[in-house]
């Protein structure tokens, strides 16, 4: 289970692109340790994990503090925290989005679907809540 999540981490940090450009500033003022992740693997480079994150951000049209507790500089964010029902929310959906690749999608893989995959801005597209 755990690692075909952090597969789903890869392939949005992948589809994000942009986030590598800006990752290494913003990168150097959130921790190097993390203290309560409990989909993504307890092992996961901070890279990854930074990448999964700027990846929501994105998909969602949102900043950090929609999911974490804190504002200004992210050096004073509570990031373990999970008083933000919000990121109670995108943990489900980040166990939701592993099931739909990993259980459902990869089972109708053949030659002219390589690699089917579904990732946060699939369905919310830039917004918060999606729309239909
Ligand atoms: C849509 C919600 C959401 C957004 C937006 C978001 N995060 Fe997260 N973040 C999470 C979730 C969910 C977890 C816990 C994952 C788990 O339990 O495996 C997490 C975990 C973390 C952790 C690990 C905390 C710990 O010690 O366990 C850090 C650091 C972090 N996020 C940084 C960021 C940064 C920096 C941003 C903005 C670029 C960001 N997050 C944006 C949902 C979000
Ligand atoms: C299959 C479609 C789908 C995908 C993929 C998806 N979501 Fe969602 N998400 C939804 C729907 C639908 C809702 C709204 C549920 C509701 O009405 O409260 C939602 C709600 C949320 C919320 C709560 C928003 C709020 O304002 O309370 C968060 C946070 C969230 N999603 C994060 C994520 C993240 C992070 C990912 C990728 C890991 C993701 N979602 C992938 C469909 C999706």
């Amino acid at each position: 289970m755990r690692i075909k999540i952090i597969s789903a981490g890869r392939a949005m940090a992948r589809t994000l692109g942009i986030a590598a450009l800006l990752a290494t500033p913003v990168r150097g003022q959130i921790p190097n340790e993390f203290f309560n992740l409990k989909v993504l693997p307890e092992e996961i480079a901070k890279r990854d994990l930074v990448n999964t994150m700027k990846s929501f951000t994105r998909a969602l049209g949102v900043r950090c503090e929609f999911c974490h507790v804190g504002e200004g500089d992210l050096a004073n964010f509570d990031f373990p925290s999970d008083k933000k029902v919000r990121k109670v929310k995108a943990r489900v959906m980040l166990q939701m989005v592993a099931a739909i690749n990993g259980e459902y999608l990869s089972r109708i893989k053949d030659d002219e679907h390589h690699m089917p995959e579904v990732s946060c801005i699939t369905c919310h597209r830039g917004k918060q809540m999606p729309e239909f």
